[in-house]
């Protein structure tokens, strides 16, 4: 099978690397891609947001697969311009695709559906705004409706933050604050059968003990030691099918990879957030664990036959991977710097270590950064424990100047699984 991947992060590098590993792919293709996804991949230069593009890049090829990464595309219409086109796509239709895209319209799902969700009001003027600020009270959750690149959500207990930013949206949905640990749990969906895959945890703070500013991800860990064995099962029956189910009842079925950020209460299951696509860098750990070769998962999914996939197979091991970002990161950060070291963690710590590339090109012989997440550094082993041990023994061995990622990655979980 020849395969076309669209994206540039290290979840397409991840996605691409098991991609590679699968002896059914033929031919990999990435476009736009990076400098470590080059090792794996044949590189195309493309506008991702570019639908007849994409499409025109996949016909030239010949791919039987496309499988577009990034949000921003599906938000875009990548994926229908891509089926138009006659060619099976992974990813959500435009319409589907507005779960991620649009807040007001996830949460209107979700109260058609009956998933359990923070209670919210979507507001426009500043009036509607006060008043749902008032109802909740502190701490105040105050949501952008559109895509802002991770950006757009502000928990806080100060009233004038909240209202400020409130203020700034053109449509901002005001919820309820969720306590709990957070959970992500992905599943691949064709619009009618939904194959969840297993949960993992991510860590959006920039600085250790969750402090500092938000960011797109800096780890994540799989599996989670502390959850409840059944809490796959439940999400699948309370959450994941009644959304796919609401949403081909609507006539715009979702398929591709439905992404549901959880928060557990003490009241239970909730859902905080729908992605349409998975989700950086839980892809890095969930990707690791999974045995089952991933295109004919994703074909499945595209060509709507996952009914007929055999239940997945997974490794009996822990994955833990650890971002190494820019100077700066998460605000604008430096670029251009050297890394050094890569080869090291090839030849000392690979198989079970390796370094998953985000924003990276090359340079004549180097590598250089190019972005504000640049590595992804990602393990296995017999527990988180031992997962961790090698991932930071391999990230100890990168140098990028000014360079920066959490030390307590999985930290927690680690310890109170021993
Ligand atoms: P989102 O973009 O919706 O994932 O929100 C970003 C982050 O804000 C989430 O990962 C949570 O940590 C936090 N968050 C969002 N909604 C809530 C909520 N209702 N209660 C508490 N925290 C939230
Ligand atoms: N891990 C967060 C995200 O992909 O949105």
């Amino acid at each position: 099978m020849k395969v076309l991947v669209i994206g540039s992060g290290a979840r397409e590098h991840a996605l691409c690397r098991s991609l590679s590993l699968d002896p059914d792919v033929t031919e990999l293709h990435c476009a736009p891609g990076n400098a470590g996804i080059a090792e794996v991949a044949a590189l195309h230069t493309v506008d991702a947001l570019d639908g007849e593009a994409v499409a025109a890049l996949a016909t030239r090829l010949g791919a039987e697969l496309v499988v577009v990464g990034p949000e921003a595309p599906l938000v875009a219409g990548v994926a229908d311009a891509v089926r138009a086109a006659g060619i099976p796509c992974f990813g959500p239709s435009r319409e589907a695709a507005r779960l991620e895209g649009s807040k007001a319209f996830a949460k209107d799902v979700m109260a058609a559906a009956g998933v359990p969700t923070a209670r919210s009001y979507v507001c426009t003027t500043p009036q509607e705004i006060d008043e749902a600020l008032d109802a909740f009270g502190p701490p105040y959750v105050v949501k952008d409706d559109g895509l802002a690149a991770g950006k757009g959500v502000v928990v806080t207990p100060d009233l004038d933050t909240a209202r400020q930013h409130a203020l700034a949206c053109e449509r901002v949905v005001i919820e309820e604050f969720l306590d709990g640990p957070e959970v992500s749990l992905f599943a691949v969906t064709d619009g009618r059968t939904v194959v969840p895959l297993q949960p993992a945890q991510d860590f959006k703070r920039a600085l250790d003990n969750d402090e500092g500013p938000n960011t797109g991800g800096m780890g994540a860990y799989s599996p989670l030691p502390w959850a409840d064995p059944k809490l796959v099962e439940e999400v699948l029956a309370t959450v994941l099918q009644p959304t796919v189910d609401e949403l081909r009842r609507r006539g715009t079925p979702f398929s591709g990879l439905l992404y549901a950020g959880l928060a557990i209460t003490s009241r239970g299951v909730r859902v905080i957030e729908f992605n349409a696509r998975f989700g950086d860098p839980e892809t890095q750990v969930v990707l690791a664990r999974l045995r089952t070769p991933l295109a004919g998962l994703l074909l499945a999914s595209a060509n709507g036959s996952l009914d007929l996939v055999p239940p997945l197979k997974w490794r009996d091991e822990a994955a833990v991977t650890v971002v190494v970002a820019s100077h700066n990161y998460p605000g604008t950060p430096r670029t251009g710097d050297p890394i050094e070291g890569l080869d090291e963690i090839a030849a000392e710590d690979a198989p079970h270590a390796y370094v998953l590339h985000a924003g990276t090109k090359r340079d004549g012989a180097a590598v250089v950064s190019a972005g504000g997440r640049v590595l992804s550094v990602t393990a296995t082993g017999a527990g988180l424990a031992a997962a961790r041990e090698r991932a930071y023994r391999a990230v100890a061995r990168i140098r990028l100047d000014g360079s920066q990622y959490r030390t307590d990655i999985a930290a927690k979980a680690a310890a109170e699984a021993q």
